[in-house]
């Protein structure tokens, strides 16, 4: 339709995409079986990758999700493995019309099985190099911490040579806060996210998609982020709502992964209309999109059907998703 059409054709940003949520079914059967990776025999879901969709259907909570997550990204072991990753995430990326991508990734979660960040962040860079040069895609990488493992972990994992080099030249603009929420309060990511700021690093966290609101305003006020992944509880607190929106702090929303992992029970309960009636920037995102079965302009239809939006509502979503990007002025001005 004509409506899919314009969605499709809108400027769009992309602010909140794990690189290996966009592992497809296909490709982890693949790679297990080209790098002889085992994939647990005590459970049926990875009999096939049809079983295994199957599975995805029925996330019961982002702890169930972050399972599979875990289990699947075991199979990434060469760059070219997180190269053809990253790459299969553009092709969808350019054909929902986005223009500009910010990615996260979890080293953590790939030293931990004894690959080098050196290897899974020259596999994300050769495909970024390449999405802006055949694509006109421009991205930026963002290190995600891992807030279920013990925190002097993420101490060490930042302070790693590799990690640093990275920072310092610029390969890598930001750190976020990822993984299982509730029981893992930001206070405990002080002193890393206060180590980051003293680098210039710009800094994001998941916050408030399964936590309380609180969550939300400790971010802002301990770890001192400039933007809040998901943020959808802040729902229930109407004067963080104004603060956020008076401080122009952009939200990174992705309406059908809080349906697929449960934190509400249908689009319409994302707190849209709340958040552009009260004035709140916000993102719409597709968060882990190989298993949540949506890629970014899925979440815009998705959000569209719900909330039926005009014209100048969507106008202005984008223009907010451009402006709280972390890219350069130039490049900002290029998209608007
Ligand atoms: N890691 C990957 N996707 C995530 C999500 N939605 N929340 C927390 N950690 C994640
Ligand atoms: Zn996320």
């Amino acid at each position: 339709s004509s409506l899919h059409d314009f969605l499709q054709r809108l400027p769009k940003c992309e602010h909140h995409l794990h690189l290996e949520g966009a592992l497809s079914t296909k490709v982890l059967f693949e790679l297990a079986e080209r790098n002889n990776i085992a994939l647990p025999s005590d459970d049926e879901a990875f009999r096939s990758p049809e079983a295994l969709e199957k599975r995805y259907q029925r996330f019961t909570s982002l702890d169930d999700f972050l399972h599979y997550y875990y289990i699947g990204m075991s199979v990434l072991i060469h760059a070219s493995d997180f190269e053809a990753l990253a790459w299969d995430y553009f092709q969808h990326a350019l054909s929902d019309g986005v223009k500009h991508a910010e990615l996260f990734f979890d080293p953590q979660a790939h030293t931990s099985r004894g690959i080098e960040y050196s290897t899974v962040l020259q596999g994300f860079q050769a495909a970024c190099q390449r999405a802006e040069k055949e694509l006109g895609i421009s991205s930026l990488l963002i290190t995600c911490y891992l807030r279920h493992l013990p925190v002097p972990e993420s101490l060490s994992a930042f302070d790693n040579e590799q990690v640093q080099e990275s920072y310092k030249s610029g390969a890598v603009t930001g750190i976020g806060l990822d993984s299982s929420e509730n029981g893992f309060a930001p206070k405990m990511f002080e002193k890393l996210y206060a180590k980051a700021r003293k680098q210039g690093l710009r800094l994001t966290a998941h916050a408030g998609e399964e936590g309380p609101a609180s969550y939300i305003s400790d971010s802002l006020d301990l770890l001192k982020v400039s933007r809040i992944d998901h943020g959808i509880q802040l729902a229930h607190d109407a004067e963080l709502v104004q603060r956020i929106a008076r401080e122009k702090t952009m939200l990174t929303v992705c309406p059908v992964s809080n349906v697929v992992l449960k934190c509400v029970k249908e689009i319409s309960q994302v707190p849209i209309r709340t958040f552009l009636d009260a004035g709140v920037r916000f993102s719409i995102n597709s968060d882990d999109p190989a298993y949540f079965g949506g890629y970014i302009l899925d979440n815009y239809c998705r959000v569209h059907e719900a909330f039926d939006l005009s014209v100048k509502e969507w106008e202005s979503i984008v223009r907010a998703g451009i402006e709280g990007s972390w890219c350069a002025d130039g490049r900002k001005e290029e998209l608007l």
